[in-house]
């Protein structure tokens, strides 16, 4: 049996913001990172800072405002890649520069274009070069699993001697098996002496659905970091899943004798808040974060849970954080009321802040008879990200019909001016799309649109994300409201505001 503290190094903000149609802000990431440092992870992966100027906004930003917590920045084996990473991360409390190479032949060959010696070369210069900057320094050989080891041994070692703190071993096109990866990473710690002084960490794709299973056996091998994503967002199937990673150690500690630094109970909110900000649902039947992962259908289960819940449940809704969903507020509820609420669920609202959440409870409260925890958390997120937006849509009104074309007027208001736009469109949310966009000047191209209630019952909350291409760029906004069409309003200027923060429009 292994022993010992896994680290958790968290990549949703980096592996997992390169799946397709995710577009976070910097505040969005900001928001994620600050939720990922309550989460206890060890390291979070913040981006790659040389990809974009708004990535590289992002990982400055959580590498200056989120603390107690190493903020790590991606960069190739390339020198202005490093150097850009680590202008990104030097505010940082604890920065740490990951870098990357090849060692596959099929990657040498077709991709890199480089022979090994050349990689090896690299590696050895560009370690060097990020220990020059950094303490703390990762080196990772991609496609490591599909590579020859006598020649990753070589490679690992050069790192190790250029002075990486932390060695990483990704199965990067999710291809190995949980048996062959454990026997690999043993091998690999027998051919390479020195990586018994540093952290050996596994990255793992989730393309055959063992990303987990693959990173379960490293880290039974002898791995000490593991590198995952919330709601196992990541490149194609994904990364490892991270509640799924940290509840099989929590769960199966006295088999497996390895622990991590994770609060469990902020795992619920973790994956909602990621869920909600990228537009990535979970699916219902989702281990540890899915909607039914502790629901009982059949008579027999819910009969055993009601008279013992471990009759059939191995761990417990509230060890992730889910039974707070409980707290209920209506429209008598007063401000105290919504402090106290918001305190259970770990917010502290003072001055102002209270103020204007309370405000908005009180818009939702009258229309809404049982305003939830979920509702709250949601509306608490949307009133931080609202603060920051330059456009606001003062008011809107559309016309619907069975015969006649819809029409719709509304309002925008732009550092004190009031905007007005107007359309006579096809359908009411292209009709109210068009008015927004006459009313800013801009020709959005609507690429997505997607709807989810919040909670249940007829007057629950909806939550509308939408990703909206403006001047040939993707910009995604979410917003909520107990009305839809207004929903769908907010979360389209939302994502117009996205594209004047990211420089998209003048
Ligand atoms: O999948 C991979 O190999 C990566 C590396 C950059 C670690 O994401
Ligand atoms: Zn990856």
């Amino acid at each position: 049996m292994s022993s010992g503290r896994i680290t958790i190094f968290d990549t949703t903000l980096r592996d997992g913001e390169q799946s397709p149609g995710i577009s976070l802000n910097a505040l969005e990431k900001v928001e994620i990172a600050e939720q990922l440092a309550r989460l206890g992870v060890d390291v979070i992966e913040a981006g790659f800072p040389i990809s974009s100027p708004g990535d590289f906004e992002g990982v400055q930003k959580i590498a200056a405002e989120v603390s107690g917590v190493t903020v790590c920045a991606l960069a190739r084996a390339v020198e202005k890649d490093i150097r850009t990473a680590w202008d990104a991360i030097r505010e940082a409390e604890r920065p740490r520069i990951h870098t990357f190479i090849s060692t596959s032949d099929v990657h040498l060959k077709y991709q890199l274009r480089k022979s090994r010696d050349e990689v090896l070369e690299a590696a050895k210069r560009m370690v060097s070069l990020a220990v020059s900057l950094c303490d703390d320094v990762e080196f990772s050989a991609m496609d490591a699993t599909r590579s020859d080891p006598e020649f990753l041994a070589a490679v690992l070692a050069a790192a190790v001697a250029e002075g990486a703190t932390t060695i990483n071993i990704p199965d990067t096109v999710g291809y190995a098996l949980p048996s062959e990866f454990g026997d690999f990473i043993r091998r690999q710690v027998e051919m390479v002496p020195g990586l018994k002084d540093v952290t050996v960490s596994v990255h793992c794709h989730n393309d055959l659905g063992l990303a987990v299973a693959n990173s379960l056996a490293a880290v039974q091998a002898g791995a000490k970091q593991v590198e995952c994503a919330v709601n196992g967002l990541g490149e194609r199937a994904g990364n490892a899943s991270l509640e799924e990673m940290v509840m099989i150690l929590e769960t199966r500690r006295s088999s497996l004798g390895l622990s991590t630094g994770i609060n469990t109970v902020e795992i619920d909110r973790t994956s909602k808040l990621v869920s909600q900000l990228t537009g990535y649902e979970v699916q219902p039947n989702k281990a540890i974060v899915g909607k039914n992962a502790f629901a009982h259908e059949s008579g027999i289960h819910q009969d055993g849970v009601l008279k013992e819940r471990t009759t059939y449940e191995i761990m417990s809704a509230s060890s992730i954080g889910r039974s707070r969903s409980d707290i209920v507020l209506g429209k008598h509820s007063g401000r105290h009321a919504l402090k106290v609420a918001m305190e259970e669920l770990g917010i502290e609202l003072d001055g102002e802040e209270l103020d204007q959440a309370f405000a908005r409870f009180k818009k939702i409260a009258d229309r809404k008879k049982q305003v939830t925890a979920v509702d709250l958390e949601h509306l608490v997120s949307e009133e931080l990200r609202q603060q920051a937006d330059l456009l606001e849509l003062k008011s809107y009104e559309v016309t619907s019909s069975s015969e006649f074309i819809p029409t719709c007027q509304v309002i925008i208001e732009k550092e004190g001016e009031r905007l007005l736009g107007k359309s006579f469109s096809g359908g009411s949310m292209e009709s109210i799309f068009q008015a927004i966009d006459d009313a800013v000047g801009i020709q959005g191209k609507l690429k997505d649109y997607q709807v989810r209630a919040v909670t249940g019952g007829k007057d629950a909350l909806g939550e509308v994300r939408v990703v909206v291409e403006v001047n040939g760029e993707d910009y995604a906004g979410t917003a909520l409201s107990i009305d839809v069409v207004e929903a769908s309003a907010k979360a389209y200027v939302r994502a117009v505001n996205n594209a004047y923060r990211a420089g998209g429009v003048k």
